[in-house]
């Protein structure tokens, strides 16, 4: 199985290359800074390759797709994210209105995570397993959004959210299978030290999940803990 992770240099999408790496798969690896994604660079070699992305930047998504060639892409995973900086509460974004940090988050985590799948659909059309995963947030659920603020990344992911199920319905009729699934609060630079979940945990149950889920479950919103998110 060959696979692509964006942002893969840290976190969980690194993690994630090590798992896919360890039992066998093929990686096809992003990072925005190949030369400085050292821990990344120590699984180059044998089934790990390396590609420099920028999921906001265009002409970085299309070098990504002409590196890859006539190459067959079994999963698409769109990790690349950011938390959406500092000023996300009602109060701080009502005295600055250049809301700024909501555009580039949504830039990163819904309109980048488009880019890729819309760039690489001609290589997942070749693939086997035909399937985009797009790593959301339990903070993108609309149900779930019981404490506000947030906006830049709650708005980001549950556009990501809307994005997979579009994606889901127009390419069901082709077998490929799009899904977004909520990782659980992590131990990476974006969750904290005081997340609950490491991130061989989270991404061992991302496997899980993903590799069980089938062209039915496209469209749902998959959980970490392997039940479904509400939207
Ligand atoms: N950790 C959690 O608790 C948690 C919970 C829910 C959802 N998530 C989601 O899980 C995903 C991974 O999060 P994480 O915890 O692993 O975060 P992280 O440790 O902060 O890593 C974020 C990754 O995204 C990359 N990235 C940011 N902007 C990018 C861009 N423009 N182009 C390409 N790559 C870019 C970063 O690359 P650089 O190093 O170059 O910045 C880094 O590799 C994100 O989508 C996040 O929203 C995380």
């Amino acid at each position: 199985m060959r696979a692509v992770v964006t942002g893969a240099n840290r976190g969980i999408g690194l993690e994630l290359v090590r798992q896919l790496h360890a039992r066998g798969d093929t990686a096809e690896a992003c990072a925005r800074e190949p030369e400085s994604a050292d821990a990344l660079q120590k699984l180059a070699g044998h089934r790990v390759t390396i590609h420099r992305l920028d999921v906001t930047e265009p002409a970085s998504v299309r070098a990504l797709a002409a590196a890859l060639g006539d190459a067959a892409i079994d999963i698409v995973f769109n990790v690349a994210g950011v938390y959406g900086g500092a000023h996300q509460s009602l109060r701080q974004m009502a005295e600055d209105l250049a809301l700024d940090d909501v555009a580039r988050t949504f830039d990163v985590n819904a309109t980048g995570a488009l880019r890729v799948a819309l760039a690489l659909l001609p290589h997942v059309r070749r693939g086997s397993v035909k399937k985009l995963v797009h790593v959301t947030s339990g903070m993108g659920s609309i149900t779930d959004n019981t404490s506000g603020g947030y906006y830049a990344y709650r708005m980001s992911k549950a556009a990501l959210n809307m994005m997979s199920r579009s994606l889901a319905i127009d390419l069901r009729g082709e077998g490929i299978a799009s899904y977004v699934i909520n990782p659980g609060w992590v131990q990476t630079d974006m969750g904290g030290p005081s997340a609950p979940t490491p991130v061989t945990d989270s991404v061992c149950a991302i496997l899980r999940e993903v590799d069980g889920a089938t062209l039915a479950d496209s469209g749902e919103f998959l959980n970490w803990t392997g039940k479904r998110y509400a939207w």
